[in-house]
Protein backbone atom coordinates (compact mmCIF):
# COMPACT_ATOMS: atom_id res chain seq x y z
CA UNK A 1 0.00 0.00 0.00
CA UNK A 2 1.24 3.34 -0.83
CA UNK A 3 2.45 5.89 2.06
CA UNK A 4 -0.90 8.53 1.08
CA UNK A 5 -3.28 5.45 1.22
CA UNK A 6 -2.66 4.63 4.71
CA UNK A 7 -4.93 5.24 7.54
CA UNK A 8 -4.95 9.44 8.28
CA UNK A 9 -4.07 11.50 10.87
CA UNK A 10 -5.21 14.93 11.42
CA UNK A 11 -4.01 17.44 14.57
CA UNK A 12 -6.33 20.46 15.49
CA UNK A 13 -3.83 22.97 17.52
CA UNK A 14 -5.16 26.00 19.64
CA UNK A 15 -2.80 28.79 21.47
CA UNK A 16 -2.36 25.86 24.56
CA UNK A 17 0.38 24.67 22.18
CA UNK A 18 2.46 28.09 22.18
CA UNK A 19 2.50 29.16 25.51
CA UNK A 20 5.16 26.76 26.30
CA UNK A 21 7.04 29.05 23.86
CA UNK A 22 6.03 32.34 25.61
CA UNK A 23 2.40 33.52 23.94
CA UNK A 24 -0.21 33.82 26.09
CA UNK A 25 -3.35 31.97 25.71
CA UNK A 26 -6.97 34.01 25.19
CA UNK A 27 -9.09 32.37 27.89
CA UNK A 28 -8.65 31.84 31.39
CA UNK A 29 -6.54 34.17 34.09
CA UNK A 30 -4.63 36.53 32.02
CA UNK A 31 -5.35 35.18 28.91
CA UNK A 32 -5.64 37.93 26.44
CA UNK A 33 -9.85 38.05 26.43
CA UNK A 34 -8.81 39.45 29.65
CA UNK A 35 -6.76 42.44 29.30
CA UNK A 36 -8.12 43.39 25.97
CA UNK A 37 -12.37 42.65 25.46
CA UNK A 38 -12.33 40.60 22.37
CA UNK A 39 -14.94 43.27 21.10
CA UNK A 40 -12.88 46.00 20.95
CA UNK A 41 -10.22 44.73 19.03
CA UNK A 42 -10.88 41.84 17.09
CA UNK A 43 -14.28 42.74 15.49
CA UNK A 44 -14.49 44.41 11.99
CA UNK A 45 -16.30 46.65 14.40
CA UNK A 46 -13.49 47.74 16.20
CA UNK A 47 -11.49 48.44 13.53
CA UNK A 48 -13.86 50.32 11.73
CA UNK A 49 -14.17 52.70 14.71
CA UNK A 50 -10.29 52.58 15.65
CA UNK A 51 -8.12 50.91 13.50
CA UNK A 52 -4.99 52.06 15.18
CA UNK A 53 -5.93 50.80 18.56
CA UNK A 54 -6.55 47.35 16.50
CA UNK A 55 -3.17 47.37 15.13
CA UNK A 56 -1.60 48.17 18.02
CA UNK A 57 -3.22 45.24 19.92
CA UNK A 58 -1.88 43.45 16.65
CA UNK A 59 1.67 44.80 16.72
CA UNK A 60 2.13 43.93 20.30
CA UNK A 61 1.10 40.43 19.09
CA UNK A 62 3.42 39.80 16.26
CA UNK A 63 6.35 41.49 18.59
CA UNK A 64 5.75 38.49 20.77
CA UNK A 65 5.38 36.18 18.10
CA UNK A 66 8.72 37.59 16.37
CA UNK A 67 10.32 36.80 19.67
CA UNK A 68 9.16 33.28 20.27
CA UNK A 69 10.93 30.10 18.74
CA UNK A 70 8.94 26.54 18.27
CA UNK A 71 8.89 24.41 21.30
CA UNK A 72 9.19 20.27 21.68
CA UNK A 73 5.73 19.78 20.87
CA UNK A 74 5.61 22.01 17.81
CA UNK A 75 8.70 20.16 16.61
CA UNK A 76 7.37 16.60 17.50
CA UNK A 77 4.30 17.42 14.91
CA UNK A 78 6.77 18.66 12.82
CA UNK A 79 8.86 15.67 12.63
CA UNK A 80 5.21 13.42 12.40
CA UNK A 81 4.69 15.24 9.23
CA UNK A 82 7.75 14.14 7.85
CA UNK A 83 7.39 10.77 8.35
CA UNK A 84 3.92 10.61 7.34
CA UNK A 85 3.59 12.92 4.75
CA UNK A 86 0.01 13.70 3.17
CA UNK A 87 -1.62 11.27 6.07
CA UNK A 88 -0.80 14.46 8.37
CA UNK A 89 -3.12 16.90 7.99
CA UNK A 90 -2.01 19.30 10.81
CA UNK A 91 -4.64 22.22 11.81
CA UNK A 92 -4.14 25.30 13.60
CA UNK A 93 -6.44 28.27 14.92
CA UNK A 94 -3.09 29.83 15.55
CA UNK A 95 -2.02 33.09 13.68
CA UNK A 96 1.76 32.95 15.53
CA UNK A 97 3.26 30.75 12.41
CA UNK A 98 5.27 28.56 15.07
CA UNK A 99 4.31 25.38 13.55
CA UNK A 100 5.89 26.73 9.88
CA UNK A 101 8.50 27.45 12.24
CA UNK A 102 9.40 24.25 13.24
CA UNK A 103 8.98 22.70 10.08
CA UNK A 104 5.65 21.91 9.64
CA UNK A 105 4.31 22.60 5.86
CA UNK A 106 0.93 23.05 4.23
CA UNK A 107 -0.74 24.11 8.02
CA UNK A 108 -4.50 24.65 7.62
CA UNK A 109 -4.47 28.38 8.81
CA UNK A 110 -8.47 28.09 10.22
CA UNK A 111 -7.77 31.94 11.84
CA UNK A 112 -5.35 33.47 9.34
CA UNK A 113 -2.10 35.02 9.89
CA UNK A 114 0.00 37.65 11.57
CA UNK A 115 2.49 37.25 9.03
CA UNK A 116 -0.38 38.48 5.95
CA UNK A 117 -1.68 42.01 5.83
CA UNK A 118 -4.59 42.65 3.45
CA UNK A 119 -6.18 45.53 2.17
CA UNK A 120 -9.41 46.63 3.12
CA UNK A 121 -10.09 48.25 -0.75
CA UNK A 122 -8.41 46.34 -3.22
CA UNK A 123 -7.90 43.06 -1.45
CA UNK A 124 -4.30 42.91 -2.09
CA UNK A 125 -2.85 40.16 0.15
CA UNK A 126 1.19 40.01 1.07
CA UNK A 127 3.29 38.16 3.77
CA UNK A 128 4.87 41.00 5.80
CA UNK A 129 7.30 40.09 8.63
CA UNK A 130 8.74 43.50 9.27
CA UNK A 131 8.68 43.96 13.14
CA UNK A 132 8.23 46.77 14.01
CA UNK A 133 5.64 47.96 10.79
CA UNK A 134 7.65 51.56 9.96
CA UNK A 135 3.72 53.05 10.31
CA UNK A 136 0.89 52.49 11.91
CA UNK A 137 -2.11 51.87 11.04
CA UNK A 138 -0.04 50.55 7.57
CA UNK A 139 -1.57 51.56 4.44
CA UNK A 140 -1.88 49.63 1.21
CA UNK A 141 1.19 50.22 -1.35
CA UNK A 142 -0.78 49.76 -4.22
CA UNK A 143 -4.42 52.28 -3.26
CA UNK A 144 -3.32 53.67 -0.25
CA UNK A 145 -6.47 52.01 2.20
CA UNK A 146 -6.35 50.83 5.25
CA UNK A 147 -4.41 47.51 5.53
CA UNK A 148 -5.84 45.18 8.18
CA UNK A 149 -4.03 41.90 9.94
CA UNK A 150 -5.09 38.58 7.68
CA UNK A 151 -7.00 36.89 10.78
CA UNK A 152 -10.11 36.07 11.55
CA UNK A 153 -12.13 38.74 13.46
CA UNK A 154 -15.59 37.71 15.31
CA UNK A 155 -18.21 37.85 13.27
CA UNK A 156 -16.45 36.86 9.84
CA UNK A 157 -16.31 34.07 8.28
CA UNK A 158 -13.09 31.41 8.06
CA UNK A 159 -11.27 31.00 5.00
CA UNK A 160 -13.50 29.28 2.84
CA UNK A 161 -11.10 27.12 1.08
CA UNK A 162 -9.02 26.39 3.94
CA UNK A 163 -12.11 25.13 6.14
CA UNK A 164 -12.98 22.64 3.18
CA UNK A 165 -9.91 20.90 3.12
CA UNK A 166 -9.95 20.76 7.14
CA UNK A 167 -13.97 19.16 7.38
CA UNK A 168 -12.53 16.71 4.20
CA UNK A 169 -9.59 15.53 6.34
CA UNK A 170 -12.11 15.43 9.52
CA UNK A 171 -13.95 13.19 7.73
CA UNK A 172 -11.97 10.89 6.39
CA UNK A 173 -9.20 10.04 9.79
CA UNK A 174 -8.42 7.69 11.75
CA UNK A 175 -7.44 9.34 14.57
CA UNK A 176 -8.10 13.04 15.60
CA UNK A 177 -5.67 14.98 18.04
CA UNK A 178 -6.31 17.70 19.82
CA UNK A 179 -4.01 19.77 21.30
CA UNK A 180 -3.97 22.99 23.78
CA UNK A 181 -7.70 24.12 22.86
CA UNK A 182 -10.15 24.85 25.04
CA UNK A 183 -12.73 24.53 22.19
CA UNK A 184 -14.88 26.08 22.73
CA UNK A 185 -14.71 28.53 19.46
CA UNK A 186 -16.78 27.25 16.40
CA UNK A 187 -16.34 25.68 13.23
CA UNK A 188 -13.24 24.45 14.68
CA UNK A 189 -14.12 22.29 17.50
CA UNK A 190 -16.98 20.51 15.31
CA UNK A 191 -14.04 19.24 13.29
CA UNK A 192 -13.73 17.12 15.87
CA UNK A 193 -17.21 16.18 16.09
CA UNK A 194 -17.21 15.01 13.22
CA UNK A 195 -13.98 12.91 13.07
CA UNK A 196 -15.72 11.55 16.05
CA UNK A 197 -19.24 10.96 14.19
CA UNK A 198 -17.15 9.40 11.36
CA UNK A 199 -15.73 6.61 13.65
CA UNK A 200 -12.07 8.06 14.80
CA UNK A 201 -10.79 8.09 17.37
CA UNK A 202 -10.52 11.21 19.80
CA UNK A 203 -7.16 12.12 21.55
CA UNK A 204 -6.75 15.43 23.32
CA UNK A 205 -3.68 16.56 25.08
CA UNK A 206 -4.51 19.87 27.50
CA UNK A 207 -3.78 20.28 31.32
CA UNK A 208 -7.45 20.91 31.28
CA UNK A 209 -10.73 19.41 30.56
CA UNK A 210 -12.53 20.76 27.77
CA UNK A 211 -15.88 20.26 25.99
CA UNK A 212 -14.98 17.90 23.96
CA UNK A 213 -12.97 15.67 26.62
CA UNK A 214 -15.83 13.38 27.18
CA UNK A 215 -15.91 12.38 23.84
CA UNK A 216 -12.30 11.29 23.91
CA UNK A 217 -10.87 7.53 24.21
CA UNK A 218 -7.66 9.07 25.30
CA UNK A 219 -6.43 12.58 27.34
CA UNK A 220 -2.91 13.77 28.23
CA UNK A 221 -3.39 16.18 31.35
CA UNK A 222 -0.38 17.68 30.70
CA UNK A 223 1.41 20.41 28.58
CA UNK A 224 1.63 19.62 25.28
CA UNK A 225 5.42 20.09 25.37
CA UNK A 226 5.62 17.41 28.03
CA UNK A 227 3.43 15.20 26.41
CA UNK A 228 3.38 15.21 22.85
CA UNK A 229 6.76 12.98 22.15
CA UNK A 230 4.79 9.58 23.24
CA UNK A 231 1.54 10.51 21.73
CA UNK A 232 3.18 11.19 18.39
CA UNK A 233 4.73 7.62 19.56
CA UNK A 234 1.21 6.09 20.02
CA UNK A 235 -0.29 7.70 17.35
CA UNK A 236 2.31 6.20 14.92
CA UNK A 237 1.53 2.96 16.11
CA UNK A 238 -1.82 3.49 16.12
CA UNK A 239 -1.43 4.48 12.28
CA UNK A 240 0.18 1.24 11.34
CA UNK A 241 -1.99 -1.05 13.17
CA UNK A 242 -3.65 -2.80 10.52
P1 LIG B 1 -7.90 29.33 24.46
O1 LIG B 1 -7.15 30.41 25.17
O2 LIG B 1 -9.37 29.44 24.41
O3 LIG B 1 -7.53 27.92 25.11
C1 LIG B 1 -6.21 27.54 25.35
C2 LIG B 1 -6.22 26.11 25.86
O4 LIG B 1 -4.88 25.69 26.00
C3 LIG B 1 -6.90 25.94 27.23
O5 LIG B 1 -7.83 24.86 27.16
C4 LIG B 1 -5.73 25.59 28.16
O6 LIG B 1 -6.12 24.68 29.19
C5 LIG B 1 -4.76 24.94 27.20
N1 LIG B 1 -3.35 25.01 27.59
C6 LIG B 1 -2.71 25.96 28.33
N2 LIG B 1 -1.39 25.68 28.41
C7 LIG B 1 -1.18 24.54 27.71
C8 LIG B 1 -0.04 23.74 27.41
N3 LIG B 1 1.18 24.07 27.84
N4 LIG B 1 -0.22 22.63 26.64
C9 LIG B 1 -1.45 22.29 26.19
N5 LIG B 1 -2.55 22.99 26.45
C10 LIG B 1 -2.43 24.10 27.18
O7 LIG B 1 -7.25 29.24 22.99
P2 LIG B 1 -7.88 28.56 21.69
O8 LIG B 1 -8.64 27.34 22.02
O9 LIG B 1 -6.78 28.47 20.69
O10 LIG B 1 -9.69 33.08 17.70
O11 LIG B 1 -8.89 29.68 21.23
C11 LIG B 1 -9.59 29.49 20.04
C12 LIG B 1 -9.77 30.79 19.35
O12 LIG B 1 -10.37 31.73 20.24
C13 LIG B 1 -8.47 31.48 18.93
O13 LIG B 1 -7.98 31.02 17.69
C14 LIG B 1 -8.87 32.91 18.86
C15 LIG B 1 -9.67 32.98 20.14
O14 LIG B 1 -10.60 33.99 20.25
C16 LIG B 1 -9.69 34.24 17.04
O15 LIG B 1 -9.02 35.19 17.39
C17 LIG B 1 -10.56 34.21 15.82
Amino acid sequence: MAVHEGRRLVVLTGAGISAESGLGTFRGTGGLWENEPVQAVATPQAFAKDPLKVWRFYEARRHQAARAEPNAAHRALAELGRCLGPRLTLITQNVDGLHQAAGSQQVLELHGSLWRLRCTDCGGEAEDRTVPLPVLPPRCGLCGALLRPCVVWFGEFLPEKVLAKAVEAARDCALFLVVGTSAVVEPAASLARVAESRGAALWEVNPETTPLSQLCQRSWRLPAGEAMDEVVEEASRLLEDP
